[in-house]
């Protein structure tokens, strides 16, 4: 046994009257209810930060050369306006964020004060609900052509293990899809992939580090060479262990005072406006610090400018191109379809509800309406000559008729019906899907039928979406995402659709 001398005890001595004195701090904390690592949020150029250099610098799941990136900074530090858009499903459309901004907000209140207010143009084109399969078809809605930078999350809704073989299955494709079409955007836009991290889904109980698509996403970005930001590897380590201001224990609506800044979830699924939402706005505000640091040191040399102008590689899932038309027509471009209206006009049938309701609406039979679609397929699966076709109507209890969908010139599809009419109290958009042949310039007519389940003729049509894959048997499946899109894009200049304008 050997003794302790005394120069020790007097080290241990001043380490426990340390400790000490650091749980009266604690203790005082915890009376606060506060974590004193959220300092409060203020706009402005010092803007003080959630997380430290460690967290900040672990949240870089990807990094490579990010040129594409590198040139979009290079244009706004030389003083011109750069787009930069956000799109993914309800985390980033800001659910759970009740009583502070969402994560593209924080983002874009940054980028204006770092960067001035005049040269940032920020837009947030996600929706709840949505998968990478909604948002792959209906990409055209969502961000304009010139953006610059693109924030893409779906490791959430994407899923841990879809059907299928690894890679080789709807959901997959449908994202590699996705981000080809933003990177072959005329800007050459930088997408950067944004892992978020449900800490209750995890699979198979909550916690689990491996739960979502995160770690399929992840081959994606080194092959298209894709910044990444990821909230486990950032801070997985402070949701374990339950740090004031990430608690996991108990979402905060459960007792939404007491939890404020302490709990990292408003809810089962949606991190808090005040803790969650920030700490990821900031993996992404430190994406971009970054790369300006980076580019200090090491600007971009004309070689580096040519890389970024390069074609891209081959898809990494076989077969799986983006289609270089547009496939989503609801709101102002479903009007741009229209070759034909006979008895149809196009109309708002909001009737008090601050929502518009735009959609083309005939009351009698006979009415005609045809459209022109691109109905060829991208990929080259090769399983059937034919894409899905889903055509947004709705249905509703008084007044709906039938109508006839059918195809002419250029495509060929069996006719089917349509029936506006249900029992069910309530009106909501549907889904009729039909297969088409491709062709470039496919006519799609819809005509009102004499056959009526109400009495009456009415049938309104509010969009129409065509399946980039030939043979695809799924389709976007989402009436809500259509419906919701449809009527907030109609609120908006440019009629994309924008999270602000929702109502
Ligand atoms: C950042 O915070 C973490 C967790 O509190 C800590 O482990 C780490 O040492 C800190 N890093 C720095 C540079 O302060």
């Amino acid at each position: 046994m050997h003794t302790v001398s005394t120069p020790t005890m007097a080290v241990l001595v001043v380490l426990g009257l340390l400790m000490a004195f650091m749980q009266v701090i604690d203790s005082s904390v915890g009376d606060h209810q506060t974590y004193t690592s959220y300092p409060p949020y203020v706009r402005g150029k010092n803007y003080i930060w959630v997380l430290n250099e460690t967290d900040l610098s672990n949240s870089i799941s990807y990094l490579g050369s990010h040129s594409r990136l590198r040139a979009a900074i290079t244009k706004l530090k030389s003083g011109n306006k750069i787009k930069v858009a956000t799109i993914g499903g309800s985390i980033t459309a800001g659910q759970g964020a009740v009583d502070a901004p969402n994560w593209p907000q924080y983002l874009f209140n940054w980028l204006e004060d770092t960067y001035g207010k005049d040269i940032i143009e920020g837009s947030n084109g996600a929706v709840s609900g949505t998968l990478s399969a909604y948002m792959s078809v209906c990409l055209n809605m969502h961000i304009t052509k010139d953006v610059d930078i693109v924030f893409v999350e779906y490791s959430v809704n994407d899923w841990h293990l879809p059907g299928g073989p690894p890679f080789q299955n709807e959901m997959r494709r449908s994202f590699e899809r996705l981000l080809r079409k933003i990177l072959t955007y005329p800007h050459k836009p930088a997408v950067i992939l944004v892992h978020s991290y449900i800490w209750y889904q995890a699979y198979p109980v909550p916690g689990s580090f491996w739960n979502n698509a995160e770690r399929e996403f992840n081959e994606l970005a080194l092959y298209y060479h894709l910044p990444s930001v990821s909230l486990k590897a950032c801070c997985y380590q402070h949701l374990a262990a339950e740090v004031p201001g990430f608690e996991v224990k108990t979402p905060r609506y459960k007792d939404s005072a007491v939890l404020k800044y302490r709990s990292f979830y408003y809810d089962q699924m949606h991190p808090d406006g005040n803790t969650g939402a920030r700490v990821i706005a900031e993996m992404a505000m430190h994406m971009i610090k970054t790369a300006e640091e980076w580019l200090q040191i090491r600007p971009m040399t004309d070689k580096e400018v040519a890389n970024v102008a390069l074609a891209l590689p081959a898809p990494m899932i076989q077969g799986n191109r983006e289609a270089m038309a547009d496939k989503c027509f609801i709101g102002n471009s479903f009007t741009q379809t229209v070759i034909l209206k006979q008895g149809f006009d196009w109309i708002n049938e909001a009737n008090g509800n601050p929502r518009p309701k735009w959609g083309f609406v005939a009351t009698k039979e006979g009415s005609v309406l045809k459209l022109e679609v691109d109905t060829r397929a991208s990929t080259q699966t090769g399983d059937t000559d034919e894409v899905l076709v889903e055509v947004a109507y709705l249905k509703s209890y008084e007044n709906m008729g039938q109508a006839q969908v059918s195809c002419e010139a250029g495509c060929n599809c069996t006719p089917t019906t349509a029936d506006g009419h249900q029992v069910e109290r309530n009106s909501l958009l549907h889904l009729h899907n039909f297969y088409v042949t491709q062709a470039k310039e496919c006519h799609i007519v819809v005509r009102v039928l004499p056959t009526t389940n109400s009495g009456k003729h009415k049938f309104k049509l509010a969009g129409i979406m065509i399946s980039e894959e030939a043979g695809q048997k799924e389709g976007i499946k989402n009436n809500g995402a259509v419906e919701f899109v449809g009527d907030i894009s109609l609120l908006s200049k440019d009629g994309k659709f924008d999270v602000k304008n929702q109502i």
